[in-house]
């Protein structure tokens, strides 16, 4: 018999392409890499069906576990479209797939699906377009995060839940937080967003029956179908229009494959708090072994200087072991050393490191020389339009 506890199910809306196929590919990889996810079924919603087939696929299955056993169904659904039929649909979809495969020890809910709206400034947009955004961009969300609740966690108590543990996650932006010209239903979508997420956190708080959790993720400017317009001028806004090429031109979109694999990260640590809103900027990179050896070392000196002080209280330890340099970046973790004056073996090769020139993973290493929480390790950008 199957063992739930190893079955898990990850439901995508928008998978198509963009940031949610990278989704798909980066969940699948590190999913079969986790004993916990060994068993996986994916299933995917969105208006096209077929783009998943040959290529995707095949990007998908580099570098999942061979024992691990993956399968994935596409439903094709406009969550544009009427929401009564938006929810038989869905509806349909859970039960189609839950009877067969279920129950799961886990389940992941990406809300992903979404589009701009139009591009315009707020006195120039129809009552129509506002109807149909608000359709999509909120009111979809709302019903089919009510519907899985309802699916996995019946409240009539007749039947144990259908999972012991569900995420929920809402591709958000940092539009939910800044507005930005010519943006004004995109914006007010995401924040109406992150307020559901907040909303199910609060709502689901307590419940002992299983385990929920909600999230907003910021996946930071990416070019894509979505983002087209931007690039092409399509847009009511010139500042949007020019920081998008400036993003361009300064290599500073982010690739949705990167910010992918922070989100999943994030998701299977799992330290996040509910409803909480994260952005792909506050998430550190994963240390190199560079990092990790830097950081050994700073350990190393951290304890000989307690030890000196030990021995005698009256030695004077440099405390500017880890000082920021004159060239240092604004968030101060370049270092440099005073090998003079800790006079120790693992001072001389933490400063060999630090003259080599550190690489950004191992700076962002380096605790915070003022004793400050670190900081992420990419420089948070201007607010740019997303
Ligand atoms: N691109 C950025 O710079 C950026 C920045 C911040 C946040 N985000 C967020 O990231 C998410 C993905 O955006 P993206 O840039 O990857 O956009 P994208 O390339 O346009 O992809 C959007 C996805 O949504 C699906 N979709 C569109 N209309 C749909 C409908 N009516 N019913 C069902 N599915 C529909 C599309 O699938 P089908 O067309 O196959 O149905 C597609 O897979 C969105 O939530 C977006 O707000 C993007």
């Amino acid at each position: 018999m199957a063992d739930e506890r190893s079955k898990t199910l990850v439901i995508v809306t928008g998978a198509s392409r963009g940031l949610g196929k990278a989704i798909v590919v980066e969940m699948a990889k590190a999913l079969s890499n986790s004993a916990a996810h060994k068993r996986t079924h994916f299933l995917l919603i969105g208006r096209v069906r077929h783009r998943w087939d040959g290529a995707e696929r095949q990007e998908a299955q580099d570098g999942i576990a061979e024992d691990a056993q993956l399968t994935v169904a596409i439903h094709r659904c406009d969550l544009a479209g009427p929401l009564e039929d938006v929810g038989s649909a869905f509806d349909a979809i859970l039960s189609s797939e839950w009877t067969g495969s279920g129950p799961f020890h886990q389940v992941y809910f990406i809300h992903n699906s979404a589009n701009t709206g139009p591009l315009d400034i707020i006195r120039d947009i129809s009552p129509a377009e506002i109807r149909t955004n608000l359709l999509f961009n909120i009111g979809s969300p709302f019903l089919l995060t009510g519907r899985l609740l309802r699916f996995v966690a019946p409240n009539d108590g007749a039947a144990p839940p259908r999972a012991k543990r569900l995420r929920i996650v809402n591709i958000s932006s940092l539009g939910a937080k800044v507005a930005f010209p010519a943006s004004g239903l995109y914006c007010m979508g995401k924040a109406a967003r992150d307020m559901l997420m907040l909303q199910v956190a609060a709502e689901e708080k307590g419940t002992t029956e299983y385990d929920i959790k909600t999230l907003s993720y910021a996946p930071g400017p990416m070019r894509t179908a979505m983002t087209e317009p931007m690039f092409e001028g399509r847009c009511a806004s010139e500042s949007v229009i020019q920081s998008f090429r400036d993003m361009e031109k300064n290599n500073t979109l982010v690739d949705p494959y990167e910010t992918s694999r922070k989100m999943v990260r994030l998701l299977l640590d799992d330290k996040y708090e509910s409803g909480a809103h994260i952005d792909v900027f506050d998430i550190e990179d994963e240390p190199s072994n560079e990092a990790f050896a830097l950081q050994a070392e700073v350990m190393a000196v951290r304890e000989e200087n307690r030890r000196l002080r030990t021995v005698n209280p009256k030695v004077e330890v440099d405390r500017r072991a880890v000082l920021p340099s004159a060239d240092s970046p604004p968030d101060g973790r370049r270092g440099v050393v005073h090998s003079r004056s800790l006079a120790s073996p693992t001072a001389a090769s933490l400063a060999g490191l630090l003259v080599r020139g550190v690489s950004q993973e191992a700076a962002a290493a380096l605790p915070h020389p003022h004793g400050q929480p670190q900081a992420p390790q990419h420089q948070q950008p201007q607010p740019q339009p997303q």
